[in-house]
């Protein structure tokens, strides 16, 4: 039985809340004159027959909405009487939110889309990621950062969606239906995971659900029917969700771990997304870095004009950082297709880089080159092409096999 924290102060005081809306077929009376209060470090979970008024509690709660009538204090502030932006406000600093569809940005990555509300607050990029990594690493999603929402599972991004509520680090997290779409091993793992933050963070936890076995998970069940309260009562001996899931019979695990993700989101992931441009300027810089201790090498060491130490240590170098700072990018080891990428396009930028230098360190170079082509056959011409085309390729297998050579393999 999870150790949940004794209520100490209200944090949340509704005091004579009522909800009315206007439809065509005149006033839907969604909440009547309610009365509630949530401690620090409750665990409530709310019940009731479908429209019976608990999601717009929550929108209330999560001051999305405002009370036609009543007042609601949420830490103190008067969240009830406050304006869109000021209710904007008070929700970004001290509230969470959770939903039954998950509400993640598509084709946004797990690690960007728990950014997000840092980015809403003005956080700076490294302190951004740095915290979404960390949240993402609390809910167990640290190998999943680059995933999209389409190449996750729906309890990897419903704990996305919970790591992107709990970002900001708020007290309190509110949850409708989050375990709606999900089968019971994965709204077991949600709800382990919510227990965990209850006991461990002592945020204090609003969840709506139809499932009773969810509502035990809880230390508190209020009831709603037409708007009212029907009943509040404490729960002595909220069930373990982790104990619970322990319980549950293996082969289900196995199973919806392979089912993880479709054929066509596993071919995308061995292919692997595009390599930041950082990570070619980092290899240029270590390769200019490798080049500069090579011929100082030659200077002060041996006195000798080595030519192959610069080259080869600027070669190691950019392999080394290819494979090191890319994993740092990617977020995993660079896939085969990845690294033969990097290869290609790197050898490739460095030769257009580098002809302009030949040319201006070589100015003769240029016509005389021409001159002898010009007296060259067309399959001759053809041959040499060849040739150049096989040392690009020759010298990016290199790079591919000294990346590989440097890549850890997870
Ligand atoms: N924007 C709205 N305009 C008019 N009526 C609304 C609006 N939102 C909710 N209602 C009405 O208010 C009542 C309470 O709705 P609410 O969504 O809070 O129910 P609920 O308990 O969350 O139901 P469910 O379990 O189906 O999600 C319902 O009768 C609903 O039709
Ligand atoms: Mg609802």
């Amino acid at each position: 039985m999870p150790a949940v924290p004794e209520p100490t102060e209200p944090l949340i005081q509704l005091t004579g809340v009522s909800k009315d809306y206007e439809s065509g077929a005149g006033v839907v009376h969604a909440l009547r004159e309610l009365d509630l209060s949530f401690g620090v470090g409750e665990f409530v979970a709310i019940v009731g027959t479908s429209g019976s008024g608990k999601s717009t509690l929550m929108n209330i709660l999560g001051c999305l909405d405002r009370p036609t009538r009543g007042t609601y204090t949420l830490a103190g502030i008067d969240a009830g009487a406050r304006s869109n932006d000021g209710r904007a406000l008070v929700r970004n600093r001290l509230i969470g939110f959770i939903f039954q569809g998950f509400n993640l940005l598509p084709r946004t990555t797990a690690l960007e889309n728990v950014e997000l509300p840092l980015q809403y607050r003005g956080v700076p990029a490294g302190e951004r990621r740095k915290r979404a990594m960390e949240a993402l690493t609390a809910v167990g999603l640290g190998d999943r950062v680059h995933h999209t929402p389409n190449q996750l599972s729906g309890g990897q991004q419903q704990r996305v969606a919970i790591a992107r509520a709990l970002v900001t680090d708020p007290p309190l997290l509110l949850a409708d239906e989050p375990t709606g779409n999900l089968d019971t091993r994965t709204s077991l793992e949600v709800l382990a995971l919510l227990q965990r933050l209850n006991r461990d963070r002592g945020i204090t936890i609003a969840l709506v659900t139809h499932e009773h076995d969810i509502a035990a998970c809880a230390s508190r069940v209020c009831t709603f029917r037409d708007g009212r309260m029907v009943s509040d009562v404490t729960n002595e001996a909220p069930t373990d969700a982790a104990a619970a899931l322990a319980a549950l019979p293996e082969p289900e695990a196995s199973k919806l771990e392979s089912d993880d993700e479709s054929p066509e989101a596993a071919a995308r992931r061995r292919i692997g997304g595009p390599v930041p441009l950082s990570v070619f300027a980092a290899m240029l810089a270590a390769g200019l870095g490798g080049v500069l201790g090579g011929v100082l090498y030659n200077r002060l060491v041996i006195d000798h004009a080595v030519p192959w130490i610069p080259l080869g240590l600027g070669v190691l170098a950019e392999a080394w950082v290819a494979a090191r700072y890319g994993k740092k990018r990617v977020g995993r080891p660079l896939t085969p297709d990845q690294r033969a990428r990097v290869s290609l396009y790197y050898t490739l930028g460095i030769a257009a880089l580098l002809a302009p230098f030949a040319l201006w360190q070589l100015p003769d170079a240029a016509p005389q080159l021409a001159a002898r082509l010009g007296a060259l056959g067309s399959a001759q011409v053809g041959a040499v092409l060849l040739v150049g085309v096989l040392g690009v390729l020759a010298v990016s297998l290199l790079r591919y096999l000294l990346i590989s050579l440097f890549s850890p393999s997870r």
